[in-house]
C-alpha cells in the first residue's frame, strides 16, 4: 500500500485540516490519543494477557528514560496530542511514573492525562497521582469474586483493586471507568453483577470483547460478543438506553434509567472501530505503532538516541502515520465470525426446513 508523501499530505490537510500533516493519515484520520506504554512489567499476570512465568523483558537501557518519554510526548503534543494515556505493563510500578505526570501536566494543548491500571498499588498512589495532576482512570477488574480473581490474575489483591476503585470514586474521579474482559465460562455469568455495580457508583462499567492476543490461548468459544451481553443485560433492564457516541469513542455506551452509573461495550471483535480511529501507540522500548493489530513498528528511540534532530523524527512518524492501514487485520477474524453464522443459519435452516 502506497503511502502519500507527508509533504503532499500537509499541502492537502492545509486546506482543509487546522491538524498536523504529520499525525493525520492517508484516510483524514487525525491522531489526537497518544497510549505511551511504561513498561512491560506487571504484578499481576492476567490468564488473557501474559503467561505465567512472564513476559521476556526488554534490557532496561533499552527502555525509553524518563527524560525520552518527555521528549517524544512534547513532540507529539506540540503537532495536536490532546490526550496522552499511560499504560503498560502495569504503569504503577515505574517507579518515576508521578515524575512523568507531573512533567506532562506542563504540556500546553495537552487536555487529559490518563492511567489504565490493575489497580494493585492505586489506593496507596491515587492522592499523588492527582496532585500530579492525572485527569482519567481506568481500573481493570474481571470479577466481584475474590477468589476467581486469584484465578483469572494468577495472584491475590481483590481486596487492593476495590479499595482502588472506592478511593477513585471519593477523590472525585467521574466517572471512574472499569474495564471487564469478559470470557465465556469464567466471567460471563457476573455481567448484571457488574451492571448492578453501577446503580450506587458513578462507575462506567467497560465490558471488553476477549482479543487475541500471543498465546493468550484466545478461542472463538471463549469470546462473548457485544450483542450477546447486551441481549442479556436487556433482559434484567429492558430499559436500559444507549448514550450519544462521541466521534473518536471507543465504547458503546449504555445507562440504566435511575442508576448513578453506565455501562459501555468495547467492541473490538465483534464492531471494529478504525474508521474513527485516532491512537497511537508507544512501547517501553520506544517503538511507535500505528495500529494495536499491526505488527508494523519503528523504532523512536534509536532514532532520538542517534541525535535527529525533531524535524527528522517528524519525518519518520509522519511517515509510519502514512502507513496506516484503512482496518487492521482484525477484520479477518470478524469475516470469519459473520462466515461462521451465516453456515450456523444454513444448518439450522436446512435441519429445521
Ligand atoms: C494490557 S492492560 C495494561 C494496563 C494495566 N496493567 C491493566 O491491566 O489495566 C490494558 C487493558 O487491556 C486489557 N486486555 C489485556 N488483554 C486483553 C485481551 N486478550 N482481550 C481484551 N482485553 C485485554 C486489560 O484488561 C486492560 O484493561
Ligand atoms: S492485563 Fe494488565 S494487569 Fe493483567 S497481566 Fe496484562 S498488563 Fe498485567
Amino acid at each position: 500500500e502506497l503511502a502519500v508523501p507527508v509533504g503532499q499530505r500537509q499541502r492537502l490537510n492545509e486546506e482543509v485540516l487546522p491538524f498536523s500533516a504529520f499525525l493525520t493519515d492517508n484516510f483524514g484520520r487525525r491522531h489526537s490519543y497518544l497510549r505511551i506504554s511504561l513498561t512491560e512489567k506487571c504484578n499481576l499476570r492476567c490468564q488473557y494477557c501474559m503467561p505465567e512465568e512472564g513476559v521476556k523483558l526488554t534490557p532496561r537501557s533499552q527502555l525509553l528514560s524518563t527524560s525520552e518519554v518527555l521528549t517524544v510526548a512534547q513532540l507529539f503534543v506540540r503537532e495536536g496530542v490532546e490526550k496522552i494515556r499511560l499504560t503498560g505493563g502495569e504503569p504503577l510500578i515505574r517507579p518515576d511514573v508521578l515524575d512523568i505526570i507531573t512533567e506532562l501536566r506542563k504540556l500546553e494543548g495537552l487536555k487529559t492525562i490518563a492511567v489504565t491500571t490493575n489497580g494493585m498499588n492505586l489506593a496507596r498512589l491515587l492522592p499523588k497521582l492527582k496532585e500530579a495532576g492525572l485527569d482519567l482512570l481506568n481500573i481493570s477488574l474481571d470479577t466481584l469474586v475474590p477468589a476467581k480473581f486469584e484465578f483469572i490474575v494468577r495472584r491475590k489483591g481483590f481486596h487492593k483493586v476495590m479499595e482502588g476503585i472506592d478511593k477513585a470514586i471519593e477523590m472525585g474521579y467521574n466517572p471512574v471507568k472499569v474495564n471487564c474482559v469478559v470470557m465465556r465460562g469464567l466471567n460471563e455469568d457476573e455481567l448484571l453483577d457488574f451492571v448492578a455495580l453501577t446503580e450506587k457508583k458513578p462507575l462506567e462499567v467497560r465490558f471488553i470483547e476477549y482479543m487475541p492476543f500471543d498465546g493468550n490461548k484466545w478461542n472463538f468459544k471463549k469470546m462473548v460478543s457485544y450483542q450477546e451481553m447486551l441481549d442479556r443485560i436487556r433482559q434484567q433492564w429492558p430499559s436500559l438506553e444507549q448514550l450519544p457516541l462521541g466521534k473518536t469513542d471507543t465504547a458503546k455506551t449504555f445507562k440504566v434509567p435511575g442508576f448513578q452509573g453506565q455501562v459501555g461495550f468495547i467492541t473490538s471483535m465483534s464492531d471494529q472501530f478504525c474508521g474513527s480511529c485516532n491512537r497511537l501507540r508507544i512501547t517501553a522500548d520506544g517503538n511507535l505503532k500505528v495500529c494495536l493489530f499491526g505488527n508494523t513498528e519503528v523504532s523512536l528511540r534509536d532514532v532520538l538516541r542517534s541525535g535527529a534532530s525533531d524535524q527528522e523524527l517528524l519525518d519518520i512518524i509522519g511517515a509510519a502515520v502514512g502507513r496506516k492501514k484503512k482496518q487492521h487485520a482484525g477484520e479477518c477474524l470478524n469475516i470469519s465470525l459473520y462466515l461462521l453464522l451465516l453456515l450456523y443459519a444454513f444448518v439450522l435452516f436446512y435441519m429445521y426446513f
